[in-house]
């Protein structure tokens, strides 16, 4: 084959490719992308839509120079015009970046907005990650109370329960205001600086660059040191300990199970105070299915005014392998109404002007437009899932009657050409 897809991304089909690839096909992330927008609108969310590149800067500024995600994983290119531009890495700095633009700052203090659509990076592709994948976020600007918190974690835990999740497991911790991380840095430093020969070579950039990142290391020579480094709770001002106390507080009395994990710091650098994320068992070593947190800093970064923020954002594909792997309905797939199979030129004409009228008036109808042998068509029609086959030929045509069988329950009853859009559209709605 001359042309295959790039390196990490896949092409999404009404069927699965094989085995492996089951999770994947149209109608499954139909049914999670419907679930997602009505939980969105559940708990008061509108759709923004973003294009998927913006300056480089964008991202330089708002992910933060020393993340992964900037030093190492974006897509950049110029334009004709010598643009820098970047295909998104998130839907963060882009959500903000347009609620900024338009200018809706002081009109409406607070917004809540959700996001659906594909994201890129430069990552080594391995079940799980991909360089495009797609996400579903929610941002909420204008709030800096725990309960803002707490709402956002709600809602991502209310969307996997109605995705029929299970086994999932919500982390939280506070990475406190500018000044704790500050002061927290320097203890990290401190602590590690001893020990800089023998951290991995990726923990010695990230000592230079953002010490807090070692804590994410997985490297086998850092994992001791990582394990009994200092806790930023430690570090935490009051006002950040109270408002982590409250979200805790919050999350217990809705009844949402977590786990506070004191090394989770997250990749991205625009994170305050709270920060979360949920793995899943059910997918392999890419477990983390979404995350997010606090993020107030980022709106007055990127020339806002001193609005503070937070949202979350979930990985589509690990959403869908893990409903995959679970065993989890994806409820059930609506097929066509009427498999019109037609004998002959005569009879090909008749159906072809009764299936354009059915498809006007909303009813879901098809025909092959070759001849095509009565049991290949019904194999069409079973693998097309209609409910209703019609075979139409001369005597048909001549008699003004034909026969109509429910592929459901296989069920035969003859029907008459006069008044048939009326009997037909009776059928589709039983
Ligand atoms: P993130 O943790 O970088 O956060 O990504 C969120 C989710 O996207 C991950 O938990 C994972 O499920 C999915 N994901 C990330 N990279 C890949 C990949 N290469 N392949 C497949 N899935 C992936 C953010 O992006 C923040 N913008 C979240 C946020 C929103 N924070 C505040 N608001």
């Amino acid at each position: 084959m001359k042309y295959q897809k790039p390196k990490g991304v896949f092409d999404i089909f009404p069927e699965p490719l094989n085995e492996k690839e089951g999770w994947n096909c149209s109608s499954h992330w139909q049914y999670v992308e419907e679930i997602m927008r009505k939980v969105s609108k559940d708990y008061g969310f509108k759709e923004i839509r973003t294009p998927i590149f913006e300056d480089v800067e964008l991202f330089e500024r708002g992910v933060g120079e020393s993340s992964d995600i900037v030093s190492k994983e974006m897509y950049t290119f110029k334009d004709k015009g010598d643009r820098s531009l970047t295909l998104r890495p998130e839907g963060t700095a882009s959500a903000m970046r347009a609620f900024l633009e338009r200018g809706i700052t002081q009109k409406y203090p607070y917004h809540k907005f959700y996001y659906i659509g594909p994201m890129f990076r430069y990552e080594r592709p391995q079940e799980g990650r991909y360089r495009q994948f797609h996400q579903f976020g929610a941002e909420v600007i204008g709030n800096k109370g725990p309960m803002q918190d707490v709402e956002t974690i709600d809602m991502m835990c209310t969307l996997f329960h109605r995705l029929g999740l299970k086994d999932l497991t919500v982390y939280i911790n506070s990475i406190g205001s500018s000044k704790a991380r500050a002061d927290y840095r320097r203890t990290l430093r401190a602590y590690f600086e001893p020990h800089l020969d023998v951290l991995s070579k990726e923990s010695k950039v990230r000592f230079e660059k953002n010490v807090m990142r070692i804590l994410d290391s997985r490297e086998e020579e850092d994992l001791e040191l990582v394990a009994n480094a200092p806790t930023i709770l430690d570090s935490l001002d009051q006002e950040s300990k109270e408002h982590f106390e409250e979200v805790k507080r919050l999350l217990e009395k809705l009844g949402i199970p977590f786990i506070v994990n004191t090394k989770l710091v997250r990749g991205l650098d625009y994170y305050n105070q709270t920060v979360f994320e949920v793995k899943s068992g059910a997918i392999g070593s890419q477990s983390s299915v979404g995350g997010g947190g606090r993020y107030d800093g980022l709106i007055p970064l990127l020339g806002g005014p001193d609005l503070p923020a937070v949202g979350f954002s979930c990985g589509i594909e690990r959403l869908i392998q893990t409903m995959h792997n679970q065993g989890a309905s994806f409820g059930k797939e609506e097929g066509l109404d009427f498999f019109f199979i037609p004998m002959g030129a005569v009879a090909a004409e008749w159906c072809f002007s009764e299936i354009t009228a059915l498809r006007r008036a909303g009813i879901a109808a098809v025909m092959p437009f070759e001849e095509t042998k009565v049991k290949r068509a019904f194999d069409l029609a079973l693998s097309s899932k209609a409910r209703f086959v019609l075979v139409i030929g001369d005597e048909e045509i001549k008699n003004k009657k034909c026969k109509i069988k429910n592929l459901e329950s296989r069920l035969e009853e003859e029907i008459s050409f006069d008044g048939f859009i009326e009997t037909m559209k009776r059928l589709a709605k039983q």
